[in-house]
């Protein structure tokens, strides 16, 4: 890690300072929108809304569909943080930066991480729109969030990833999906670093490989945070097949951002789920 605890802590103090002035409990929770996503934040009671350029230390959000604000307030009752917009590797940031608000989070006194993503489906059984519990991921890049000099208040050096998505909280979002008859698929999601979509190529080897979902996203934040101790659990929106798979079309951002608006109602509601049982 290059970032110092300092710059961490002074995010943390700042959104820490904001919830009390605006009367909002801190948050046990913390849940980040994907691409296309963001309207679960509109949902929110009571909630203090900081543009991430006002915390300090925070990386900027550059792509368009991510709104760049954090929420704290309270989502079915809970205490909840919600932000709308993440870091990418893509965007030129190191994956320590792509985590950073992770370890915020943490030092907040968060306990559970819900990790949102829009994905490409590579597994033949699934179609667009679906939503994807995330049992595991795989990243084949070097790159870690963890990587460097260690300090001990954010975690130790080696740390076990068995356990990365908690097999309670899949438990929880298969009994809540179960409950609000949204069916929900489980599988592997695959990191790639983008930006380009990948070749047809690369995406038969991903399925060989065992992925069923392909992303940018998620796997530094479920690495941080395995790291730190916070339970993690990883929903993927399905917005479109992965390349090669339909012939005749190309992988698009405009078909992401559409086709995640179009599962936003089952998204919304299994997350409201989610947060009142968790
Ligand atoms: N590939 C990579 N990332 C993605 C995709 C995809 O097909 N769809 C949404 N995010």
């Amino acid at each position: 890690m290059v970032i110092p605890f300092e710059q961490y802590e002074r995010a943390a103090d700042f959104i820490r300072q904001r919830a009390e002035q605006g009367g909002q409990p801190l948050p046990e929770i913390c849940m980040v929108l994907g691409s296309g996503l963001g309207r679960l934040a509109d949902e929110m009671t009571k909630a203090v809304t900081l543009p991430y350029e006002e915390i300090p230390g925070f990386p900027r959000s550059t792509v368009e569909s991510h709104a760049g604000l954090l929420k704290i307030g309270q989502l079915e009752g809970r205490p909840t943080a919600v932000l709308s917009g993440r870091f990418h590797y893509y965007e030129g940031y190191d994956m320590e930066t792509v985590a950073f608000y992770v370890r915020v989070m943490y030092l907040l006194g968060v306990k559970k991480l819900v990790l949102t993503n829009a994905a490409g489906g590579v597994n033949e059984g699934f179609q667009v729109g679906d939503l994807m519990l995330i049992a595991d991921h795989i990243k084949l890049c070097a790159e870690s969030p963890s990587r460097g000099a260690i300090d001990s208040r954010l975690g130790q050096r080696f740390f076990d990833m068995t356990h990365a998505y908690s097999p309670a909280l899949r438990q929880t979002a298969r009994d809540c999906a179960a409950r609000l008859g949204i069916p929900l698929r489980e599988g592997t999601y695959f990191f790639m670093a983008g930006p380009q979509f990948e070749t047809p190529a690369e995406i038969r080897a991903i399925r060989l490989l065992g992925g069923d979902a392909v992303g940018m996203s998620t796997v530094a934040e479920a690495i941080a945070a395995s790291q730190c101790g916070l339970e993690v659990l990883g929903i993927s929106c399905i917005t479109n097949l992965a390349a090669g798979m339909v012939p005749g079309t190309l992988v698009s951002d405009q078909e992401v951002t559409q086709n995640a608006a179009l599962a936003a109602d089952n998204f919304c509601r299994l997350m409201r789920g989610i947060a009142a049982a968790l």
